[in-house]
């Protein structure tokens, strides 16, 4: 089957095109829910497949930079709102989408794609490999005492969203190089995304709180507040971290000292970190954060020489890897890959592997030894896998502080 596939060229359209991933999240896709959206991405990355004259389907890309390791951002397309029609699925659109869209991408620049999956088993066949690990938790607050306490010397001030949009920004920039996979936020998208009220509960006011030392900026936090009581009238409620930050380790203690200590609530949640963050040694009972593991981000290399000139090696030298792609084939063959960059060889292959298995090991997030020993990858040089991960090793884990 042929499908019409097309940039969309006015917000009526855009809105048309979101129809089919808010059917599955269950919202009513209103003029106004189009009209915020566009604030974030430019209408013409807003592709829509069509059957005649209905729209049937749609996705996204918003025009980011990623953290790489090694501190650098390359030019990146962060994947969203996929959705097919419940009536069209199995009949190809999600396909055509992703060609078109992965076309569009490469041709605008960006060295890779990314994503978060609503299923795991989506996104794999067009290239795109497990890239990082994301972690929740749900903490008692009662439990929430440090290996080694501290007297906290920073003060916390709860802030309006306009000083929020002025002193947080410069505090997220800072983390960018220090955290694979984040990325760069416009200011639009600050004040209309982050630090508003979730459209689908704009009752629910998002608190922002500014820690400061010294008085500098040190520190903030994005967090929401659900109250409840026991039948005995205490306080079971939740202090629900949306995103806390602190580009440096005092920093990082005192603010998590802060929301930790909260009043009224019973337990600290968290429903996006990083695997190797730092409260696991912050407190005394790492257990008790009930800390859970899924998946995170999900990335597809487009420009390999691109991609790999922007990210830092931890050794000089190179692999030599027999790539396959099969849905993108100019990608694949040979390629020597390393502290020189990536370029076309016609040495022998030391490693062979599909792109989604080098964008699972680009951001650092998962080894080849970690590929081996999942059948995903073969190594017909010994020793090539070693050499593989001494030069894409990196000592912080990739994280996406939100979910896009
Ligand atoms: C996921 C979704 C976009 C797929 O759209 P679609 O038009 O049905 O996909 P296609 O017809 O192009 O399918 C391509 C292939 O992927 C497979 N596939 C599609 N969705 C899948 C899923 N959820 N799980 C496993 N395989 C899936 C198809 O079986 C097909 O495989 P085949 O080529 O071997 O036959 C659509 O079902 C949908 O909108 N789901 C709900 C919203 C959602 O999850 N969106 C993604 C947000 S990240």
């Amino acid at each position: 089957m042929t499908v019409d596939v097309r940039a969309c060229s006015s917000v009526e359209e855009l809105r048309q095109g979101l129809d089919a991933i808010n059917h599955y999240f269950g919202h009513r896709n209103e003029p106004e829910d189009a009209e915020r959206f566009a604030q974030w991405i430019d209408v013409e990355r807003m592709l829509v497949a069509r059957d005649g004259d209905r729209i049937v389907g749609g996705a996204g890309a918003f025009t980011f930079s990623m953290s790489v390791p090694g501190g650098e951002t390359v030019p990146a397309a962060g994947v969203t709102v996929v959705g097919v029609l419940p009536s069209d699925r199995r009949r190809g659109f999600l396909t055509a989408l992703m060609r078109a869209q992965l076309d569009d991408c490469r041709a605008r620049g960006d060295a890779l794609a990314y994503l978060w999956a609503s299923e795991a088993t989506i996104y794999g066949r067009f290239g795109y490999g497990i890239a990082s690990r994301a972690g929740s938790m749900k903490l008692a607050r009662e439990r929430s005492t440090f290996a080694r306490p501290f007297e906290p010397r920073g003060t916390v001030r709860l802030v309006e969203p306009e000083e929020a949009a002025r002193e947080f920004p410069p505090l997220y920039e800072r983390m960018l190089p220090q955290r694979p996979g984040l990325f760069t936020r416009t200011q639009a998208w600050w004040e209309t995304r982050r630090l508003a009220p979730s459209p689908w509960d704009p009752r629910t006011p998002k608190n922002l709180a500014l820690l400061e030392l010294d008085g500098e900026a040190a520190g903030y936090a994005i967090y929401t507040v659900k109250q409840e009581w026991a039948p005995g009238g205490y306080s079971t409620g939740s202090l629900n971290v949306l995103e806390a930050m602190a580009p440096t380790p005092e920093g990082s203690r005192e603010l998590w000292r802060w929301l930790l200590d909260f009043d009224w609530t019973s337990q600290i949640s968290y429903d996006l970190l990083p695997v190797d963050h730092p409260l696991f040694l912050l407190l005394a009972e790492p257990r008790r954060m009930d800390f859970q593991v899924g998946d995170g981000i999900w990335v597809r290399l487009l420009d390999l020489p691109a991609a790999t000139a922007a990210r830092e090696f931890a050794a000089e030298g190179a692999v030599v890897v027999e790539l396959a792609d099969a849905f993108r084939p100019e990608n694949a063959g040979r390629w020597r890959i390393g502290s020189d960059g990536a370029e076309r060889t016609d040495a022998a292959a030391e490693l062979e592997l599909d792109v989604a298995d080098l964008g699972s090991v680009y951001l650092g997030g998962f080894s080849f030894a970690d590929l081996v020993r999942a059948s995903r990858i073969r190594e017909p040089v010994p020793g090539a896998v070693e050499r593989g991960d001494a030069l894409f090793r990196t000592t912080v884990q990739p994280w996406c502080a939100e979910v896009f």
